[in-house]
């Protein structure tokens, strides 16, 4: 079923060519959930598991990202869950700034269609993207710094932006579960 025009833009995704990293996929992931979402989550961009499945967060970031959302009230078929890049970037490299920009279109498009109320960056490149392009330019800061705040983008009444620390940084630093589990925990609380 073609859900609000969104079923069109991931397949435009699925057939990108736009940057080399559309060759390189095996699958590109355009992104998942409910079409109609409150809440929506911006990761970096696949991994291997993605690349392979085609699915976002479907590999151990994916398990982390599901023991998080327990705590937070939300279902995965409640949420929808989108990246900055739409394809694996080789070894799992950060994104280059000329994929940011040939890419992120695609995410501005889906947002405009989903409408979520809430939008969750997990990470420092979902953070700086996701504010810069909501105004919020002036309170950007590396996320160790503004993870768990809510900032609502100047002009736009029914928004809101969480950064959150990525789920994967829990698998390099195990004191990181804490913090995340604390700020998840937070999301129940904010009125959609
Ligand atoms: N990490 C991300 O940022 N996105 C995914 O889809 C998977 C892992």
């Amino acid at each position: 079923m073609n859900t609000n025009g969104l079923e069109e833009i991931n397949s435009e995704i699925r057939a990108c060519r736009k940057c080399p990293l559309g060759d390189s996929a095996t699958n590109h992931v355009p992104g998942e959930g409910n079409p109609k979402a409150d809440l929506l989550f911006v990761g970096e961009a696949p991994g291997k598991n993605e690349d392979l499945q085609g699915k976002p967060f479907c590999g151990k970031a994916g398990r982390i990202l599901d023991q998080l959302l327990k705590i937070s009230g939300y279902k995965r078929e409640d949420i929808y869950i989108a990246n900055i890049l739409k394809c694996r970037p080789p070894r799992n490299r950060n994104p280059k700034p000329a994929e940011i920009k040939t890419c992120t279109p695609y995410l501005v498009r889906q947002l405009k269609v989903i409408q979520p109320k809430i939008i969750c960056c997990l990470g420092n490149f979902s953070s700086i993207f996701i504010m810069n392009k909501f105004n919020l330019s002036g309170k950007v800061h590396p996320i160790g710094k503004i993870h768990g705040k809510i900032f609502m983008p100047p002009g736009i009444k029914a928004l809101k932006i969480v950064p959150l620390y990525h789920p994967a940084s829990a698998t390099y630093n195990p004191n990181m579960i804490n913090i995340l589990k604390k700020d998840f925990r937070m999301l129940k609380n904010i009125p959609v």
